[in-house]
């Protein structure tokens, strides 16, 4: 093959068609009466008469294997472009995606928070990773005590120092710690246990603890800001009642209970037979706890107390298996969406 008309054919499969412009430029590159080729084919009645077939059918075929590439590229731009039309109808409605819808536990933490929020109390939060003396030492915890025992505590394997919080009380030492009385805060957060995974308790589960300090604190105020918290939560005609009870943090301590929702008092399985189901802990913040923070416990004191957030969902939905929360099924959680 003579030279040109090789690099012609080169160029030819080289030639890369992707859009009709594309197309277009092939055209006239190679078809068009001013391209390479035409002038090739105007050349053939010049070449000397021995060599002149030989010529001409070389560069007839490659006129003509110039004119297949075109039409199979055209062909193919054509049938790109005809189910571009038909299948796609830009003015069909899209696909319908469903909203997420906020968590049972979110909606019930925020629901706290916002009633303590009302009379004051301000929200801190802080790290699930916490160390010993946030999470135990300050809160009074004796060095013995089995709740800091591995039963009951996750350590962090490289550096036992640090733990997963067994409770959110870490947050009031640390804010006892950095800020001058008066102190009124609550601090919501998730929190660990090393428990069996049963439909009562499960190793994750969320804390809404709160913290009020200044001076001359009595039980009873802390009674009557967790009376207006009963109320609002569960309704106006809502009873409680406070049991004595031992938190190593806190002296005196108690629980606090209300009235079962499920049966209105009467017993159910829910509140064993009882009438009343437990909601959440408190007591009047133990003296040592103040000065291992920093406050003068002969001048300050306050109450604090700590509820169970999944507890207090499973009352408010009427459901009896906490493991629910953690699934993530959507056909539980759809049934939350506003
Ligand atoms: N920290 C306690 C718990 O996790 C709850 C609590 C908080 C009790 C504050 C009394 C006062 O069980």
């Amino acid at each position: 093959m003579n030279t040109k008309a090789e690099e012609i054919k080169q160029q030819l499969n080289q030639f890369c068609v992707e859009t009709s412009a594309h197309l277009e430029e092939f055209r006239l590159q190679f078809l068009s009466k001013k391209s390479d080729l035409q002038q090739l084919l105007g050349e053939i009645k010049n070449v000397v008469p021995e060599l002149r077939k030989e010529f001409g059918q070389e560069v007839n075929e490659l006129k003509q294997y110039a004119q297949q590439l075109f039409d199979a590229h055209k062909n193919r731009m054509e049938e790109a472009v005809v189910p571009y039309i038909s299948e796609i109808d830009a003015t069909r409605p899209s696909t319908l995606y469903s909203s997420g819808a906020m968590h049972p536990v979110s909606i019930v933490m925020n629901e706290v928070c916002e009633i303590f929020e009302k009379i004051g109390f301000s929200t801190v939060s802080g790290s699930d990773i916490e160390d010993d003396w946030h999470v135990f030492s300050a809160l009074n915890f004796p060095q013995e005590h089995p709740a800091r025992d591995m039963q009951d505590t996750f350590f962090v394997n490289m550096n036992p120092e640090f733990l997963l919080r067994t409770h959110t009380s870490s947050l009031q030492v640390r804010t006892m710690e950095s800020c001058p009385p008066p102190i009124r805060v609550i601090c919501p957060g998730r929190v660990y246990r090393n428990e069996t995974i049963t439909a009562r308790s499960h190793c994750i589960f969320h804390q809404v603890e709160g913290l009020y300090i200044a001076r001359k604190v009595s039980f009873a105020d802390m009674k009557q800001v967790l009376l207006f918290f009963a109320k609002e939560m569960f309704g106006q005609e809502t009873k409680i009642r406070l049991r004595p009870s031992y938190f190593p943090f806190t002296e005196p301590s108690a629980e606090m209970d209300i009235e079962c929702k499920i049966c209105g008092g009467k017993g159910c399985n829910v509140c064993k037979y009882s009438g009343w189901v437990e909601i959440l802990g408190c007591g009047m913040v133990d003296p040592n706890v103040l000065d291992n923070c920093g406050i003068n416990s002969k001048e300050y004191c306050g109450y604090a107390f700590g509820l169970g957030i999944e507890r207090m969902a499973m009352l408010k939905y009427k459901i009896n298996d906490i493991r629910l929360f953690f699934e993530n099924d959507v056909r539980f959680l759809e049934q939350f969406a506003k």
